[in-house]
């Protein structure tokens, strides 16, 4: 007799829409995108600054449909692989990349950032070079043991991950098994820049609603020690009492930590 084998919904895959994803980075426009964006764009400009984070290959885990988290970084590595779960969110990529009528406007952020690097006249500049940087945009699970697989890459000088764990990890268990998954990809030395939400239960994507697993930063501490990380930089702050009011999360602040793997 054959046995029946139960399947949770593909959640992500099913539900998860990109453009009204990206109303949550529409900056000058949305408390919120203005929260996230100062904080997040601050923190990867000073990490990929001249001196800082350097290298060949920099890959960006469940980078969704958004390249914000790549404009500092563009600068500083030489070849960049944005990865995510879902078809739709690569498309949306892959729109922005190609210059495809419809894609998301970036460049409040891209003047952002370069205000912050010292020369917000180069923004158009910034994005040709972060276009030619992103060599391929992969199908990335984090929940398995090869979040790339088929696809082998030579390991990275760098991983970025923002806002990815707490939404795609359903238990704190899979959160520490997925940061195992996450180092085998690293090169021995290289850095993991995570970023993301303390404390968030759910998030809206439109009228959708998406579980999340808390995180607090006692648990992030630890699981990267566990999983042979020196955390190098951790930065955090609360929420901001303007977008308290706002309930399409329950997030209750903001963290950008740089760790360094051990070997
Ligand atoms: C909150 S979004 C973050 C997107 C983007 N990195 C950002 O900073 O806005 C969470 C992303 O995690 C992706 N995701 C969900 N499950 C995943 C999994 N198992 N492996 C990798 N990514 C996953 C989703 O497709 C989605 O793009």
């Amino acid at each position: 007799m054959a046995l029946q084998q139960s399947k949770e919904p593909d959640v992500y895959q099913e539900n998860f829409e990109p453009a009204s994803y990206l109303d949550y980075y529409k900056m000058n426009q949305d408390p919120m995108a203005d929260e996230i964006l100062h904080f997040m764009l601050k923190h990867y400009s000073a990490t990929f600054k001249p001196g800082g984070l350097e290298g060949k290959l920099l890959i960006d885990i469940g980078s969704g449909p958004t390249i914000y988290q790549l404009l500092s970084a563009c600068e500083s590595f030489q070849e960049i692989v944005a990865t995510d779960y879902t078809d739709k969110n690569r498309q949306e990529l892959e729109k922005w990349l190609k210059k495809m009528p419809g894609a998301f406007d970036w460049s409040p952020g891209v003047k952002y950032v370069c205000e912050l690097e010292g020369n917000r006249d180069r923004w158009a500049e910034k994005e040709e070079r972060l276009r030619r940087a992103v060599r391929q945009v992969l199908k990335c699970d984090i929940l398995k043991e090869r979040p790339l697989e088929p696809v082998a890459l030579l390991p990275a000088d760098c991983l970025i991950s923002s806002l990815c764990l707490e939404a795609a990890c359903p238990t704190l268990q899979a959160c520490r098994d997925a940061l195992r998954h996450l180092r085998s990809l690293l090169r021995p030395r290289g850095h993991l820049v995570l970023s993301g939400a303390f404390e968030t239960s759910f998030y809206m994507v439109g009228d959708k609603r998406f579980s999340a697993l808390p995180l607090d930063e006692k648990f992030l501490r630890e699981a990267l020690q566990e999983n042979g990380f020196i955390i190098e930089k951790l930065e955090k702050v609360p929420r901001v009492p303007k977008t308290c009011l706002d309930n399409r999360s329950d997030y209750t602040g903001l963290f950008f930590l740089v760790a360094r793997r051990k070997d």
